[in-house]
């Protein structure tokens, strides 16, 4: 691997950075609220404007045309969300959007990168708590400056398994996250929680907070540099059917090891949704 991407690396955690501090200066402003899929499918001027700002650093550093960009706003506005062998940024801006609106305390910038279809390494500033989470492969899992490590919990009855309802409001799906939920509460586990946002929420798998979580309809640009921050601090990551871990296909599963991620899969309820990929709107 050698140090091929170390400056990208690097350029990524002070773009991230400088992002997170654009979030926190718009919070202190009136937040004007639009939606997209549904009415709880919510995105604000700043996701969009910390968006350009992102792409357009990393342009201007690494050139128009030979990298290439999957952002979530842009994908809103219709650009394919295909990922190629090129060198791929996959970003989210505002990663908890409606903890944004809410002033609810967890708000991400996350940043990936992918060459060969494979992720090098991801970026989260979860920016209202200052701390900068990041990975790159084979080199381990930072908070700051600290190495960072998944729980050695294999009992799932110690655990605290974190997911999420997403902004699909339709009853089947809501009845089968419900249901999910209740059967790994009554495991029963210690507690069930969610900060609502992806990022961070992987960001607990990979500091040993919590022992997994889960998600059907989480995108790619929520989970990308999540997946090499927990695999880096010792997780693994799934299909949430247990099969192999797919980036594009809007299921995920993150645990600290096998056991609580097998025990899991024993009760969740899948339903459908369009992969990222086969999608012509969000
Ligand atoms: C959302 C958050 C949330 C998850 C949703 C995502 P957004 O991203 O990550 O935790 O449950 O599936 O869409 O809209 O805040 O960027
Ligand atoms: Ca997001």
């Amino acid at each position: 691997m050698g140090d091929e991407w170390q400056e990208a690396y690097d350029y990524a955690v002070q773009v991230a950075r400088k992002a997170g501090a654009e979030i926190r200066k718009a919070g202190e402003s009136e937040i004007r609220v639009m939606t997209k899929s549904s009415t709880v499918d919510l995105v604000t001027k700043t996701d969009e404007r910390v968006e350009k700002i992102i792409i357009g650093a990393l342009k201007e550093k690494f050139g128009e045309g030979t990298h290439h960009f999957i952002g979530e706003e842009s994908m809103a506005k219709g650009e394919p969300c295909i990922l190629t062998n090129d060198p791929t940024w996959i970003i989210d801006p505002v990663d908890g959007t409606t903890n944004f609106v809410h002033g609810f305390p967890f708000v991400a910038v996350s940043i990936a990168f992918a060459v060969n279809k494979e992720l090098e390494f991801g970026v989260i500033y979860s920016c209202l708590e200052d701390k900068m989470y990041k990975a790159r492969k084979g080199m381990g899992a930072f908070c700051d400056e600290e190495q960072i490590y998944v729980s050695d919990v294999k009992d799932i009855k110690k655990s605290i398994i974190i997911s999420e309802h997403g902004t699909d409001r339709s009853r089947e799906k809501v009845s089968k996250i419900f249901s999910t939920m209740q059967k790994i509460l009554c495991i029963p586990v210690h507690g069930l929680r969610g900060s609502g946002t992806a990022a961070t929420n992987m960001c607990l798998v990979a500091t040993g907070a919590v022992e997994a979580f889960f998600e059907i309809g989480i995108h790619c640009w929520d989970i990308a540099a999540g997946a090499v921050i927990v695999k880096e601090a010792g997780g693994l990551l799934m299909d949430v059917d247990g099969k192999p871990f797919d980036l594009m296909s809007r299921r995920m599963l993150s645990a600290n090891n096998d056991i609580i991620a097998q025990r899991i899969i024993k009760e969740i309820e899948i339903f459908h949704v369009p992969r990222d990929d086969e999608r012509q709107e969000i």
